[in-house]
């Protein structure tokens, strides 16, 4: 049986671990954080999504999974930790990468696979982590052997897209793509896409500020369309029915740890990207424009208290990481407002969350911010009732298409 050395048990590492486990591979799941390891160990999962908790009992009923706070040996190794965004240098922070690659190189045998899943910029496995594991004196693509795999998968509906999505394999050398394909293969049944390892890299950074650079252009758009007074949703709607034309929808900023980021891995290594750069800080002022709409409607209010409506970074998720809701929140207290939060689904953040009616009891104005479904449902008469001031700004175009005619709305 193939044994498997997973690291990092996290929202990808390790639903990837399990699903493995569940499909005839031997998995050890390692994690440096205690706690995480021994949540797993009682049988629980450290965070919840649809058909996780189920996929780690059927691991355990295999006696195909252990999660552990040391690597082993093992045939393959699959590194699925962090790459988080370094706001003040605008690259990759690659630590949590290069500390996995050294846990893992004591242990490197000859014939095994090192697998990369975290989101890397280009050549950082041709040039920086292949340096690293050649300090166990074997050599790559000779002894052993190193490809990426990126994840693409969409939280809320992870496994679902794990199993299901197509991939992109890359390996260092042909042996590399196969050895992984070949490790895929016994759990995905969307297309495997093989390719060189660079070009990996390439395409999963390349997949996100495609869509970072769609959501600056339908941002641009908004705040033209509001120079000649016009409904840009319903424009994008229609624009969108041409069959070459997919504009994305325009909102408060790009928030999470993949679109928001992965842009600046693109681009950290050249001076010649316009564009790219050009988006990313669209999408990052849109906080600010969101500000102005709402001091068009508290505009002369003694000591406004506005509402937000969503922190989570998008719709029916708890995530907030990277929230462009924070930078909202900050520079509206800067502007002297008083702020209350409601979300539906987020339970920890920076600022307390409240319940619907004490965040609503007593604003100025209400600022949505996400787009979770339950928004879409709310009760006009119930926000006319409880505001002091019954203002609304809609970044999301979320709620109910009815219009109240004692609110005063505004789009972004
Ligand atoms: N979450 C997503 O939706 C998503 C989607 C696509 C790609 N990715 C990428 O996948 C990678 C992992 O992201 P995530 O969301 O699973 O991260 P996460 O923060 O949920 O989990 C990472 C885990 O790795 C652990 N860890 C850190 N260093 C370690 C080490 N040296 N050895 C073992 N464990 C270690 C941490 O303790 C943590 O539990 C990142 O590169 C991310 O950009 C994430």
């Amino acid at each position: 049986m193939t044994k498997l050395c997973v690291l990092g048990m996290g929202y990808i590492g390790l639903p990837t671990a399990l699903l493995f486990a569940n499909n005839g591979i031997d998995v050890v799941g390692v994690d440096i954080n205690e706690r995480v390891v021994n949540t797993l160990k009682t049988g629980r999962m450290p965070f919840e999504e649809e058909g996780f908790q189920e996929l780690l009992e059927g691991a355990y009923q295999k006696k195909s999974f252990r999660a552990s706070t040391k690597v082993e040996e093992a045939d393959i190794f699959l590194i699925a930790v962090p790459t988080p965004f370094d706001a003040e240098l605008h690259m990759a922070d690659l630590k949590y990468v290069v500390s996995a690659c050294e846990m893992i190189t004591p242990y490197i045998k000859k014939g095994n696979l090192v697998i990369v899943e975290s989101t890397i910029p280009p050549k950082t496995c041709e040039k920086r982590i292949r340096k690293i594991l050649e300090k166990s004196n074997l050599k790559v693509s000779q002894d052993f052997y190193i490809s990426h795999c990126p994840e693409r998968a969409i939280p809320g509906n992870t496994l679902y897209e794990m199993i299901n999505n197509d991939r992109v394999i890359g390996g260092l050398n042909q042996k590399a793509t196969e050895l992984t394909r070949d490790l895929y293969s016994t759990f995905v049944k969307g297309e495997l896409y093989l390719t060189t390892c660079t070009t990996a890299e390439m395409i999963k950074l390349m997949e996100n500020t495609y869509r970072d650079v769609n959501i600056a252009l339908a941002n641009e758009l908004a705040m033209l369309a509001q120079e000649y007074n016009i409904n840009i949703w319903e424009a994008i709607d229609i624009a969108n029915k041409h069959p070459r034309v997919n504009i994305h929808r325009p909102g408060p900023g790009v928030g999470g740890h993949c679109i928001a980021i992965d842009p600046w891995f693109l681009t950290e290594n050249t001076n010649d990207s316009s564009l790219i750069t050009l988006a990313r800080n669209i999408n990052d002022s849109m906080p600010i424009h969101v500000l102005k709409k709402v001091k068009e409607l508290v505009n002369g209010l003694e000591n406004p208290v506005i509402t937000v409506f969503g922190v989570a970074y998008k719709g029916d998720i708890a995530d907030t990481r990277a929230t462009p809701a924070l930078k909202f929140i900050k520079l509206a207290e800067k502007e002297g407002y008083t702020v209350k939060i409601y979300d539906p689904f987020v339970k920890e953040f920076e600022y307390p969350i409240l319940s619907m009616e004490e965040a609503v009891e007593g604003s100025d104005c209400i600022v949505v911010l996400t787009d979770h479904s339950e928004f879409r449902e709310i009760d006009s008469d119930f926000l006319v009732c409880e505001m002091r001031n019954p203002n609304v700004v809609d970044s999301k175009n979320i709620l109910p298409k009815q219009k109240n005619p004692f609110i005063n709305y505004l789009s972004i």
